[in-house]
Parts: structure tokens; sequence; C-alpha cells
């Protein structure tokens, strides 16, 4: 992944670009580089390292015109000249994809003297459009897209063309609307506050954009259309707002994640209502968190719609011939909205006639261009590849959504929201990340609903601390699991069902007898009083509807992954072999 970005209008582009940057480095951050226009000379300027290395270089600088680059090396190492900017002659382009082909264009670009001075694919289509130039980028844009093959997000500028040409083709790249102002980005965040409307542009579209206009044209420069949408980018600051890590900084945001979801939620009421007016079931699929989210939507539904539903993960559902017709609801659920499992499950849903809903918090993603409506997740950008707030947004989207299937009233969730901050900020299980740290192995027990935040608590443990484990429904404990059982387990336990939580304590009793360390994450008063003489770990989180308690102990489990992957000196924010969207299968 690169971060790209573009300006042109009545401010300091400089700034503009700076700050874009800042927003988009979570995209890639080993160097960065601007080019912009002043008093009709093209600048290119670049620098190893962070982003912040480019301050010294940008901030005397005074221009209406720019284009800015944070990049995640693919060709070439991190370093000054590999990092774009590319330029060739009295044009300069900044690039987010992979040329396949560059080899064999490179080899005739140099047949026709053209120098090359790095090591990237990128450096090609600099001198590509200065080949195809004759006074038109456009046009020059237009032939040179052409002769690519791979993908690519590109952005130029020329010195004698007071525009930014742009074009797209299997990489991100969005318009952002102003007034005497016009952007580009790889995505909504980085024009979060900047102007109140986007646009999308699709594979092979080229666009125009001056501070005035902008037009978009397809492969042969016939201008096209496209949908004009409002910029949902909530307006926040991409840094780490003084934490060590964002995982730290997404789990605080977690209470904003169910307030901006439910505010969200009034946009497409109407809409939903009509698409699900006469379903009569629902299946919910999603991928790893999001097909834990999957469970408890499934749960929602049931109970309050009580209609059959399912929850599959998008690998199953799409290779077990599901029976689905006109009346089933599939919920495709994906923070990214591009996991290739959940949008090729969606696919085989529509093609079966269902009604496909998206559940996400990508609001321009494949997901929400396929689906008949999109449920927005409105958690903000997440950069943690570990789910937090997405995962309470999806639960917040879930909850509401099925009290709408069931034409039920649901809670508002500002009482919720007011618990959740208190538990981000009160709840301290630091003692428990220590011995969690030491186990063997972790296992996180619950039933019904808690169940589902187990399975969750489980996933993210394991991601972020490598510690072992499973998530387990505790009735099934002594049907085998018990056997794993001993002094260097811990089992952790969530009890917020009060018609479900003797069950519970009989399982926990269970473990303790067998020589097993136990922790309780609960709500329910007498298990409270029951257990605090017996475990030194037992941790009460505020009184709520049972069906809103996972957005609490979800809190709780994330708080104790964290504080565990750090206890063990692990980085949560970029665990091993993972990577954040997982567009392959
Ligand atoms: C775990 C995690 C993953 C994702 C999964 C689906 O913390 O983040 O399990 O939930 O890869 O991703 P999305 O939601 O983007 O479809």
């Amino acid at each position: 992944m690169c971060g790209i970005i573009g300006y042109t209008g009545r401010r300091n582009a400089s700034e503009i670009i700076y700050q874009g940057l800042k927003r988009l480095e979570y995209r890639g951050y080993d160097s960065s580089g601007a080019a912009y226009l002043a008093d009709g000379k093209l600048s290119v300027v670049k620098k190893e390292g962070k982003v912040e290395k480019l301050l010294p270089l940008l901030k005397d600088v005074k221009s209406s015109l720019g284009i800015g680059h944070t990049r995640w090396a693919t060709h070439g190492v991190p370093s000054d000249t590999n990092s774009h900017p590319h330029r060739s002659g009295n044009i300069a382009v900044v690039h987010n994809g992979i040329i396949e082909n560059y080899a064999e264009l490179k080899g005739k670009l140099i047949s026709d003297n053209y120098k090359f001075v790095s090591d990237t694919d990128s450096e090609v289509v600099a001198h590509l459009l200065n080949k195809n130039y004759s006074g038109n980028l456009l046009e020059a844009m237009q032939k040179t897209v052409k002769m690519l093959k791979g993908s690519y997000a590109l952005i130029a500028i020329c010195d004698s063309e007071n525009r930014i040409i742009a074009a797209r083709y299997k990489s991100p790249l969005i318009l952002g609307y102003g007034s005497g102002e016009n952007y580009l980005a790889s995505d909504e965040p980085a024009l979060a506050g900047l102007c109140e409307t986007i646009s999308i542009l699709q594979d092979g579209d080229i666009a125009e954009v001056s501070s005035e206009s902008i037009k978009i044209y397809d492969e042969n420069l016939t201008p096209v259309s496209r949908e004009v949408f409002p910029n949902l980018a909530v307006c926040c600051d991409l840094g780490l707002d003084n934490c060590p890590h964002y995982m730290l900084k997404e789990l605080r945001e977690v209470p904003d994640s169910v307030r901006f979801t439910e505010r969200a939620f009034e946009g497409i009421r109407q809409k939903l209502s009509a698409i699900l007016s006469d379903v009569n079931r629902a299946v919910f699929v999603g991928c790893g968190t999001a097909y834990h989210a999957a469970m408890i939507g499934k749960r929602y539904a049931e109970s309050f719609a009580r209609i059959p539903c399912e929850a599959e993960t998008g690998g199953e559902f799409r290779y077990k011939q599901p029976v689905i017709d006109g009346r089933t609801a599939v919920f495709a659920i994906s923070q990214s909205g591009e996991t290739a499992d959940t949008v090729e499950a969606a696919r085989l849903a529509l093609s079966l006639g269902a009604k496909v809903v998206a559940v996400t918090n990508s609001h321009h993603s494949e997901l929400t261009r396929i689906a008949h409506v999109v449920v927005p997740v409105a958690a903000g950008p997440e950069i943690c590849v570990a789910a937090t707030k997405s995962y309470t947004g999806q639960v917040a989207a879930l909850y509401l959504t099925a009290n709408l299937l069931a034409k039920r009233q649901p809670e508002k969730l500002d009482k919720v929201y007011d618990l959740c901050k208190k538990t981000v900020a009160e709840l301290n299980i630091g003692s428990l990340a220590q011995v969690c740290a030491k186990a063997r192995g972790v296992y996180f027990l619950g039933r019904d609903l808690d169940y589902a935040v187990a399975v969750e608590g489980s996933l993210k443990l394991k991601e972020v601390s490598y510690v072992p484990g499973e998530g387990y429904p505790s009735g099934e404990l002594k049907h085998g699991t018990l056997a794993l059982i001993d002094e260097e387990t811990v089992s952790v336990f969530i009890i917020c069902d009060d018609l479900l939580a003797d069950k519970s304590v009989n399982a926990v009793e269970q473990v303790r007898s067998r020589g097993g360390k136990t922790a309780v994450f609960t709500n329910v008063d007498r298990v409270i009083e029951k257990l605090r003489s017996e475990t030194p770990y037992v941790f009460e989180l505020p009184r709520c509807d049972k069906y809103l308690s996972p957005l609490l102990s979800a809190i709780a489990v994330q708080k104790l992954a964290y504080q565990t992957a750090v206890a063990l000196g692990r980085d949560p924010d970029k665990p091993r072999n993972l990577a954040k969207s997982v567009t392959v299968e």
C-alpha cells in the first residue's frame, strides 16, 4: 500500500499535501515526497523516513497546486531517490500500485535515451508521460495508461498546465469537491474535514481536476459521470494521540464507534426498512472478527424478529450451496468491505436472489458497490491490524438493524455509550494480563451472547500476543476441553446474562477444582458476591441490557489482549504474518 494526494485551489497546497500525507501515513511510511507549482515552476521534494521529515522542505512553500505520496516500498529500497514523486522533464507523477510490465517498458525507454535514477517500477510512468506529452497532459495520461499492465492510482502535474490529471485501475482513488478548490486522495480519511462531497473513480477512469471543476472521462476520453457522495469520514486525527499503539487509541474510540454508528443509522433507516420488509430468513456472513459480530447479529435477529437465522464465515458460505431465496436477507459484515471471501459470499447471495445488506466501516468499498443497501459502521479509520472499534461498531449496527427487522424500538445507545466510556477508562486488568502472558493456554468461555464475545476475545488474544487458546461455550467444557485444564492455563469467563449466570458459575467451579486459574468478567451481582472470595480476578462490568452487554465485555477482552501483548513485548498494531485487509482467498 501507498498513499497519494493532490490539491488545487485557493489554499496553500503544500500545507494541505503535508497534512493529507500525515493522515495517509498508515498506508506506508518509509519515505514521502511532494511536487508543486510555484510561480509557474515545477519543484519536487522527497525524503526517506516518516512524513514529518518532509515538513522542513515544505514549510515555506506557497503554491496553489500540488501532489504528494507516502510510500510502502515494493520495488526498490526505501531511499530519497526511490521516493515519489518521480519526475521526467516538466512532468511529475505519484503512483500507488504495481506496474507489472515495467521492466519491458523501462528497456524501451532506455533505448529512447531516457535516464532512470531510481529502482522503482513507477519511474517508467513519469518517462512515458513525458514521451507521450505534446502539450496536453490529459492526452498524455490516456496514451500512457494504455501501455501499463498491473494496478495504478496515478496523479500527475506539469509545469505548463494549471490542472491535475489522474487515472485509476485497481488501486483506490477518490475525488473531493470543494468550493474554489478540489482534491484527490487514496481514501476518504485523508479528506476528513476538508470537503463535504466525494466521488470514487472506477477502473479505467481518467480525471481532470482544476480549482474550479472536476471532469471524469473513460479510457477513450468520453466524459462519464460518477455518483457524488457525502464525505462520511469522521474528522479525526490519524496520529497516535499520545498512545503508544493504535490498538490502545482505537480501543479508546470504541464508545464513539457506537455513538456515531447510531447516528449514521438514521440515514439509511427508510431504505433498509423497505428492503427488509418481506424478509423471513437472515444469514450473517463475515470473516474473523466480523464473523464473531455475525454470531451476535444472528442472536439479535432470532431474538427480536423470531425468524430463522444463520451465521457463517465467508469462506464456508461461498462453497456450501446455501439455501437462499428472494425473502432471505444476507448481511455481509466487513470492516474493510474488501475481504475476498465476504465479497464473494455477497455476490453468491445476490446471484441467488437474496437481499444483500453490507455492514461496513468502509463506505466506498467493493461490498458497498454490490450490496442492495449499506448499513454504515461509523468507527472511523482503523489502523491497527486487530479490529477493536470496528467490531463494536458492527455490533451496534446489527443491534439497530435487528430491531428494525423486528419493527421493535431499540434502546437508545447513549446510556451504553457512557458505560463504554466508563469501562474503557476504569477497567483495570493489568494483573490478569501478567498472568495470561505467562500462561500455556488461555480459554475464553461464555454462553449465548457471552460465548460470541468469548470467541472474539480468544481471537484477539491469539492475534496480538501469540498466546494459544480457544473460545468455547462454557457448557461444552465438560465434553472435552476440560482435559486441557491445569495450573498453567487461564480460563476467562464472561458472565453477563442473568438467566445463564448460575450455569456459567458451575463451569468456573469445574475449572477451579482441576487446578486451573480462572478470571471472570461479569455484571451479575450474585456472581460477584460468590466468586470474589474464590478468585482474585473477578472484574465487574457495568449493569446494562443483556443485548447490549457485548459492547462492554468486548472492551474487557480487547483490553486484556492489548495488555497481554504489551506485557510480552509484542507490537499489537502489526502482528506477525497478518495484514489489515485480506483481498485474497
Ligand atoms: C481480527 C481481524 C480480522 C478481520 C478479518 C475480516 O482482529 O481484524 O479477523 O476481522 O480479516 O476483515 P474485514 O472486517 O475487513 O472483512
